[in-house]
């Protein structure tokens, strides 16, 4: 079938087993498909130059998760627009490179860069092959890329290991696992466990003809935990950052209602063992 003739409608949606290979491919398309629906919604918040961790509102100016930045050479993988990348080398001093499996997210940072006269190094690149030499990087990060959409998560883990430098860091954030227990409802219909925490089949969206279009993949906690160390990190933290009394912004299912009661968002923080 060619491009033009398939209807990429939503047909179908729910939790259930799909071919590795059709849940981690659908991700470029369906971002494809939506990144300006993604930036119309999010991107006042996440701001064109700022690397902002989560719902939450956790900002990396303040919270300091990637330590000392100054001169690093760092990586973004899951970039989206880059905004956490065109912040680390416009105000934080860092040597840094954005990259995302979606032309269409890059391309809506390369747009970014035009209205602020910037430019930032945007490269297309699945973070499970990455296009860098071993050891390229002092840091590498993601604010909620590449890690939910991949049936495979140790092979972006091995990636990471790869193009760090020993004693490097690798820091991402996660929807936090228990949220998949309960409705993806910011009110008070999410406050109520309809699922199991460890069922592991992936959300999924699919076409009439059964395409796959959207897959989202659930670890819990401890799945993380195995899945960092198994790579050979060392785990040096987990953050599950509060939600702000003060903090009203609703985003996807995240939000003040639920914020109070669960958390929303998990980071890890871990390094490759020195050499
Ligand atoms: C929720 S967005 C987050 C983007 C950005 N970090 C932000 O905070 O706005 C998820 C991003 O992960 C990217 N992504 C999904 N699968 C990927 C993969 N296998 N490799 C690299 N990027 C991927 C998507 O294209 C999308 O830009």
């Amino acid at each position: 079938m060619s491009d033009e003739s398939r209807d990429d409608a939503l047909a179908d949606a729910g939790y259930r087993e799909v071919p590795d290979d059709q849940g981690g491919a659908a991700a470029r398309g369906w971002w494809d498909a939506n990144a300006a629906e993604y930036l119309d919604e999010h991107g006042d918040f996440l701001g064109p130059a700022d690397l902002l961790w989560c719902p939450e509102g956790v900002r990396e100016s303040q919270a300091r998760l990637l330590g000392d930045v100054r001169g690093a050479r760092v990586l973004e993988v899951g970039a989206g627009a880059a905004q956490g990348t065109r912040w680390l080398r416009t105000v934080a001093g860092a040597q840094a490179v954005a990259t995302d499996v979606s032309a269409g997210m890059l391309a809506a940072g390369a747009r970014l860069d035009a209205t602020a006269g910037t430019r930032t190094p945007l490269v297309q690149a699945d973070a499970r092959a990455l296009p860098f030499a071993d050891g390229s990087f002092d840091i590498v990060f993601t604010a909620f890329g590449a890690l939910p959409f991949v049936p495979d998560v140790p092979r972006v883990h091995a990636e990471v290991l790869r193009v760090l430098r020993p004693g490097g860091r690798w820091v991402f954030a996660v929807t936090h696992p228990l949220r998949w227990a309960f409705p993806d409802d910011p009110g008070a219909g999410g406050l109520t466990a309809t699922r199991s925490y460890f069922d592991r089949r992936p959300y999924v969206e699919s076409a009439a003809d059964g395409r796959v279009l959207y897959a989202e993949y659930h670890r819990t906690v401890g799945d993380h935990v195995a899945d960092v160390v198994g790579a050979g990190f060392v785990l040096d933290g987990l953050v599950e950052p509060e939600w702000p009394p003060d903090h009203r912004r609703v985003w996807g299912g995240w939000g003040p209602v639920r914020g109070a009661r669960l958390p929303g968002t998990l980071i890890v923080r871990a390094h490759r063992p020195p050499a």
